[in-house]
């Protein structure tokens, strides 16, 4: 792919390291690509990071043609940069796409644009303790018109910012609160993909949450609201009497490249992961009878968050006495450690 780019007359002053926080600070440039029906994706570029115009009709604005994806460029001790499982990001995204009726941007040319970009960025890939550079690619219809139809033109874009641990707190058990009216996803919907609409649709259930105290939700199935399927924006896993337990990816549930690699790693270990609805009802009841062991948040973002409260409808379970679990503290640092290059990576995953 020829990738034209376009210097930035002056380079933006970069933040400080030890105070990121998480997507706020966006670096010095972004890849920009356009298709259209006619020339399919042309005009690949490197420009100077800023606003875009877009027309007040296109098609994004008003019906959320739009999809995502998240990833991360890590620094190592002997300062190499390294992606983790980036094929993951563009084979996901081809899926969205693909339900949204968006067209497929390449697994080779989303990678080769994710190296491009992170290459001239190097400098923003920090260095600090569990900071990294935040890759956001994303697509969306360009297309000025108000019929609801799929758009003859989109864009596809990366933008990067080095972000710090995703929760302030850094690793630490938060309490959740199980969502019982709301519900994130439904069988045949779009709840497997990575699309705003998604997110849109799942922060009145975390403001709900916040309120009430809890640091967020924990989403039931749609049909049944019955099943537990996913936390805030993460997947959720479950240890309960030396078993792991999480949602299928059966159309409603987002295939996390986290969860895929936890997944792994705990097969790799001997245990036994059941991908597989579990009920709520359950879930409390070995919350009561003491065999709910760990329960963890998984995603890129925050890597894994665990948590100490549960709380559905009047129930409540405390889970591991509001401690970090001990393997959900083995799986951060084998995890972390691939990714930051500490621990020698013999699944093949970083790039
Ligand atoms: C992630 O956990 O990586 C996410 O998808 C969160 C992101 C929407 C900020």
């Amino acid at each position: 792919m020829d990738i034209r780019f376009e210097k930035r007359p002056v380079l933006k002053e970069k933040p400080d390291q030890k105070n990121l926080g998480f997507g706020k600070y966006m670096t010095d440039y972004m890849f920009v690509m356009d298709w259209t029906k006619e020339d399919g994706w042309k005009d690949a570029r490197i420009v100077p990071e800023g606003p875009i115009t877009m027309d007040p009709a296109c098609v994004t604005l008003h019906y959320a043609q739009e999809t995502f994806e998240g990833m991360k460029a890590y620094r190592t001790a002997e300062g190499k940069i390294q992606l983790f499982r980036p094929e993951m990001n563009a084979k996901r995204m081809i899926n969205s796409n693909a339900r949204l009726c968006m067209p497929e941007f390449p697994v080779d040319m989303f990678v080769e644009a994710v190296e491009a970009l992170v290459k001239v960025e190097a400098d923003w890939v920090p260095s600090e303790p569990n900071t990294s550079l935040y890759i956001r690619p994303f697509m969306f219809a360009t297309e000025a018109a108000l019929g609801v139809h799929m758009a003859n033109a989109y864009k596809f874009m990366i933008i990067c910012c080095p972000v710090g641990a995703y929760y302030a707190a850094g690793l630490n058990p938060v309490k959740i609160l199980v969502e019982d009216e709301l519900v994130r996803a439904v069988k045949g919907g779009t709840g497997f993909t990575k699309c705003g609409g998604n997110y849109a649709g799942s922060i009145l259930g975390q403001v709900k949450a916040e309120k009430l105290g809890y640091a967020q939700v924990l989403w039931l199935d749609g049909e049944h609201r019955k099943y537990v399927e996913e936390v805030g924006t993460m997947n959720i896993m479950f240890k309960i009497a030396g078993e792991i337990y999480t949602a299928p990816i059966e159309g409603t549930v987002l295939p996390g490249v986290t969860r895929d690699s936890m997944i792994h790693l705990l097969r790799d270990w001997g245990y036994k992961v059941n991908e597989t609805r579990l009920s709520v009802d359950d879930l409390m009841k070995a919350g009561h009878d003491g065999t709910l062991e760990e329960v963890f948040g998984t995603g890129t973002a925050a890597v894994i968050s665990p948590v100490g409260e549960l709380r559905y409808k009047d129930d409540v379970v405390t889970v591991n006495n509001f401690e970090i679990g001990e393997l959900t503290q083995k799986l951060y640092d084998t995890l972390t450690g691939i990714q930051w290059g500490r621990i020698p990576d013999k699944y093949g995953w970083t790039v």
